[in-house]
């Protein structure tokens, strides 16, 4: 017999595309985009490793494209971030910014650009940066002979002091956009996964510019170590007024021996006694590198391709990074210029100081143990950026290529590290708490969205309790605060405390003062919406309060009053 086999699948496919437009039209729903994400959810096959295994990356793919309707589920396609460099735009600046700041590069290379392979050369020995206050006065004057060649580069050479400092002023402040159909966004490196990678970039080839200007390929960056106890000032070199390294746009009450404070409220007026600040200091760095147990608690929160920027800092890039922004820059100028706003930050040579030692956080975070290692995450390994390097050749370099710092030729030296035998202390009574969370049950009760004008103390209820050794090994107890909004000309820090009393709040050396929101002066004009997590799980067992129903947490504002919105306050539970 002769029957027809071939008509009927193409039939078939005729009905499929007529019906297509036929149901969007009665179903606002069901979009072309819908189809082909049904398409694609056909075809797509995860190949071997790219198989999604936490939480946290199935809710994310979850959140729709902005532009985009329902089409949330293209897995198949990358959604790493990549600046798209045939454009440079006028960049955000705060309102009253203290001068009129073009960030795009001088010499735009658009897309003519190598990708960058040389990571361990110039040379295979490995360079070993080094802390400030232990380095040869040799080594001093390498660092400041080099700056100040960079600053006597003719001003449009992209290795020259002021365009390297507008490299960074373009990754921040929005003179980049993202790749189509995302070209509205504005990419910022900063509250995201991006913080610790790009900036290792920066100052990677920093280096290496610095390296060639001086004629020394093994020249390496040094580092500020604002964590140990010998560092805990600015080190001596930046404030001889005849060297390279000075600056004027500084704090002047913060010249050495002035003992720095990681935990910077931006005031000078509760002044603490210097033994009592290194004890918060140490307690402060314990907590934002242990407690940080997660990856996204050190890191700071995905951003992908089609999400919105800013999801959210990592521990210690909300503090010291943001505080030591601040604590160095003028106590006068409207934004704490120079380096406490991200336009003018890098055109203070101690920025690359400071920088040296948060990469070095990112180093030594990973040796920490308890599961704590990067992103395994294509969209994040495949994210891009872009550098001149030493030879002023336009470079692209993957987040890929710099997770390991030996694969771009250095090491830290290593220095004792205090904090990690530092843990915070408690010295509230368990008797004392459960009477603060009774008074905060029996009165008013504050409802989400709050605007955060005073200390606000609110109940969360806790999922699950007295959790096993194995359950705490897997997954962190995380206090999560959501929909944070404030105009992205705001300067915030709110301090989060965690069983405390409203009335006798803790220092922070002590354990119920868990962590800090901190945000720069950013550009004025838009909202910024991101969130904040802090690690609880070590947080109550020291607090004996692992049988609780609940937690009390109290929000404190010390900068930026009353302009903060938060959007709710919740637990939840993150793989390790
Ligand atoms: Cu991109 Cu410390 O800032």
């Amino acid at each position: 017999m002769n029957t027809p086999s071939k008509p009927l699948p193409l039939f078939f496919a005729l009905i499929i595309i007529l019906l297509i437009p036929l149901i969007s039209l009665v179903n606002n729903d069901f979009s072309v985009f819908t189809a082909i994400k049904i398409i694609c959810r056909q075809t797509y096959k995860p190949p071997h490793g790219l198989v999604t295994t936490s939480n946290e990356r199935d809710k994310s793919w979850r959140k729709p494209f902005i532009g985009f309707k329902n089409i949330d589920d293209l897995s198949s396609i990358s959604r790493a971030i990549s600046p798209n460099i045939s454009q440079c735009f006028p960049v955000e600046l705060p309102s009253n910014a203290l001068t009129p700041t073009h960030c795009c590069p001088s010499k735009p290379s658009f897309s003519k650009f190598i990708d960058f392979k040389d990571f361990a050369s110039p040379n295979a020995t490995m360079r070993v940066r080094k802390p400030f206050h232990l380095l040869h006065e040799e080594d001093i004057a390498k660092f400041e002979k080099g700056i100040a060649l960079m600053k006597a580069l003719p001003h449009d050479d992209p290795r020259s002091f002021i365009q390297q400092a507008k490299v960074h002023c373009a990754y921040c402040n929005g003179a980049y956009h993202l790749s189509y159909p995302f070209q509205d966004t504005k990419l910022d490196i900063h509250r995201s996964w991006f913080f610790f990678p790009f900036h290792r970039w920066y100052i990677y080839f920093f280096e290496r510019i610095l390296g060639k200007l001086i004629g020394d390929p093994n020249f390496a960056l040094p580092f500020w170590n604002w964590d140990s106890i010998e560092g805990m000032q600015m080190p001596s070199c930046f404030t001889n007024p005849n060297s390279s390294l000075y600056h004027k746009l500084r704090n002047q009450k913060h010249m050495p021996p002035h003992v720095l404070d990681l935990n910077y409220n931006a005031n000078d007026n509760d002044y603490v006694p210097s033994h009592q600040q290194v004890s918060n200091n140490l307690a402060t760095m314990y907590k934002q590198m242990v407690l940080a147990s997660t990856t996204e608690l050190f890191m700071g929160s995905p951003f992908r391709l089609g999400d919105n920027p800013r999801p959210g800092p990592g521990s210690v890039e909300a503090a010291p990074h943001n505080t030591v922004h601040t604590w160095v820059g003028g106590a006068d100028t409207p934004h704490h210029e120079d380096m406490g706003t991200f336009y003018t930050a890098a055109r203070d040579p101690i920025f690359y100081g400071h920088h040296s030692n948060l990469d070095r956080m990112w180093a030594i975070w990973k040796t920490l143990g308890e599961g704590r290692r990067d992103y395994s995450d294509q969209d994040w390994l495949d994210s891009e950026f872009f550098f001149y390097d030493e030879n002023a050749d336009f470079v692209r370099v993957k987040v890929r290529d710099c997770i390991d710092t030996k694969n771009l030729g250095y090491v830290y030296q290593d220095v004792d590290l205090a904090w990690l035998r530092t843990p915070p202390t408690s010295r509230k009574s368990k008797l004392l708490r459960q009477t603060k969370k009774a008074q905060v049950w029996s009165s008013k009760p504050r409802r989400f969205p709050l605007v955060l004008d005073s200390i606000t103390s609110v109940i969360v209820k806790r999922p699950k309790k007295m959790r096993s050794k194995e359950e705490k090994e897997q997954e962190e107890e995380v206090l999560v605060i959501e929909g944070i909004e404030f105009g992205s000309d705001k300067f915030v820090k709110f301090d989060i405390h965690v069983d405390d009393d409203e009335d006798k709040l803790s220092n922070p050396d002590q354990t119920e003062l868990v962590g800090s929101f901190v945000n720069l002066y950013h550009g004025h004009g838009h909202k910024i919406s991101t969130s904040f997590k802090v690690g609880l799980s070590k947080v109550l067992e020291n607090l004996e309060a692992q049988e609780d129903d609940d937690l009390m947490v109290t929000l404190v504002p010390k900068v930026g009053k009353g302009d903060v919105i938060i959007g709710s306050i919740k637990i939840e539970f993150i793989p390790k």
